[in-house]
């Protein structure tokens, strides 16, 4: 038998340049034991389909279980060939049964989804992690009130709190995503072979289950040329990315010298090699930067597949190392920036100052002049301008007497009655004005704690989902590995 038994009688030998750059052994590693599976599966399938003989699967499924060596350098076009050449070596001329009835085309991709959907399953659970030090830490700080910002300048009062929580949600919603991803990953290309099936009966929907799938795609060229489930998983990496990107980026600015409402702990920043006051955010900076790596990754995939006729070609084995790649940041940078957030620190003073010095609750003061007084919305937000802008010119703060008595005069000169001077001040003082937001969802802190809590519920229902799943794979899993022949298999000859 000649050595290459893929080239077979077909091909000379290829280039050793050419095997290099085509060859993708190097990033197979992690498709080897889900290839072997599928390996298992097959011959199982083949066996109850009547196209191999009892005796001649078992060894082969034996041979399948020894290959235990991945061997990278051995000059295996892909992992593919390795499993295949190696069980010929095992089995002898009889271990040639083992490519029956399908081809790398299915096989590859059934493989990727096998190692996808578990990393999903695993994403979920660092997600629900992390999620649940944002409500720890919210707990903690959920009566700190801190600026909202509108294009970078200070809007409105919420708490620490409830910025915590609307990355929170933000991220939730790509949980969501991820389980409609996994639903979408889990089904089972097998039987497509290189493209448009096998003369061989394999039962599809058996061999599936076997593999834990779902179920199958259906239609056989559409299985082994789609990687749809690729893009929408990189979509929601690169999602999670953007979402933590901006909780960086908030960080950095919340943290700057000038502003120093968030404190970063020194062992999540760095200083200058030449300035010594210098203290820098860089776990932040280099989570943003991974960000536009990650939806690199995400755009690169998309414009390598968008011309690619049908059905299987080459170039898909190039999304693969892209994924592994993109995979292993988001989840070292879930890791880094839970951990960075669960010790921020919070300077409360700061914040305050920052608040009323820049008329935080301009906007509540004007709503408060129109329900006191029943006046046009637009006529009190005249008023109010007017007022903020004689404070600024004079320098006054809002919480003072001379800020109340310019307010009045504001209201005099429009014909409006003056504010009592407690519900002045009870409007403008972030900290108890944000009392007044009771709209559903709103910032006020009393509504925080139920809202943790609603959270925490949901938290822990997706992470018993998740692990519930994860457990259910790994056991069809070791059901397929202790396959009996002697029991199950169904020699129809
Ligand atoms: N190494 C390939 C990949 O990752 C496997 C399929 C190769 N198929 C082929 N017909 N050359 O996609």
């Amino acid at each position: 038998m000649s050595k290459d038994i893929l080239r077979g009688n077909r091909l000379e030998p290829i280039a050793s340049n050419a095997l290099k750059y085509t060859s993708s052994i190097d990033e197979d590693e992690v498709l080897f034991e889900p290839v072997k599976e599928i390996n298992i599966a097959h011959v199982i399938a083949l066996l109850k389909a009547g196209a191999i003989e009892k005796e001649k699967a078992e060894k082969i499924v034996s041979a399948i279980k020894m290959v235990n060596k991945f061997d990278k350098d051995a000059g295996f076009e892909d992992v593919h060939m390795l499993v295949e050449q190696r069980v010929i070596e095992l089995v002898g001329e009889d271990g040639g049964y083992i490519n029956l009835g399908k081809s790398r085309n299915d096989q590859v991709s059934t493989a990727l989804r096998i190692v996808l959907r578990k990393k999903i399953l695993e994403i979920i659970i660092l997600i629900v992690d992390f999620m649940r030090t944002l409500l720890e830490r919210a707990k903690e700080v959920k009566d700190n009130v801190m600026p909202a910002y509108t294009h970078l300048q200070v809007a409105q009062p919420i708490t620490f709190a409830y910025w915590l929580l609307s990355y929170h949600d933000m991220i939730r919603r790509d949980v969501e995503r991820l389980f409609e991803n996994y639903v979408r990953t889990n089904m089972c290309p097998m039987g497509a072979a290189a493209c448009a099936g096998t003369t061989i009966n394999i039962d599809r929907e058996d061999i599936a289950k076997n593999l834990a799938f779902y179920s199958i795609i259906e239609n056989t060229v559409d299985a082994v040329s789609s990687r749809d489930f690729i893009l929408e998983h990189m979509f929601i990496l690169s999602s999670i990315m953007l979402h933590l990107s901006r909780m960086c980026e908030d960080i950095i600015f919340l943290s700057n010298n000038d502003i120093g409402i968030l404190n970063v702990p020194d062992k999540f920043s760095s200083t200058s090699s030449a300035m010594p006051q210098k203290k820098n955010s860089v776990v932040a900076e280099v989570a943003r930067a991974y960000t536009g790596i990650v939806t690199g990754n995400f755009f690169g995939i998309m414009c390598l597949y968008k011309s690619l006729p049908l059905s299987y070609n080459l170039d898909l084995q190039e999304i693969t190392p892209k994924v592994w790649e993109t995979y292993n940041i988001v989840y070292s940078t879930i890791e880094v920036i839970k951990d960075l957030i669960s010790e921020i620190g919070f300077n409360e003073e700061r914040s305050y100052d920052i608040l009323v010095k820049n008329f935080s609750n301009a906007m509540e003061l004007a709503e408060k002049i129109v329900i006191y007084y029943k006046t046009p919305f637009r006529k009190a937000h005249h008023i109010v301008g007017a007022y903020v802008r004689k404070c600024l010119e004079k320098n006054v703060s809002p919480l003072s007497k001379e800020a109340y008595q310019i307010f009045c005069e504001e209201l005099n000169r429009e014909n409006v009655s003056p504010l009592p001077y407690d519900e002045y001040m009870k409007t403008l003082d972030p900290k108890t004005s944000i009392f007044n937001k009771n709209i559903e969802g709103g910032p006020n802190p009393g509504n925080i704690i139920s809202m943790i809590k609603e959270r925490e519920k949901q938290n822990f229902v997706i992470k018993e989902i998740a692990e519930k799943e994860l457990s259910r794979i790994e056991n069809v899993r070791l059901k397929l590995n202790l396959y009996d022949f002697m029991v199950s298999g169904g020699d129809r000859r």
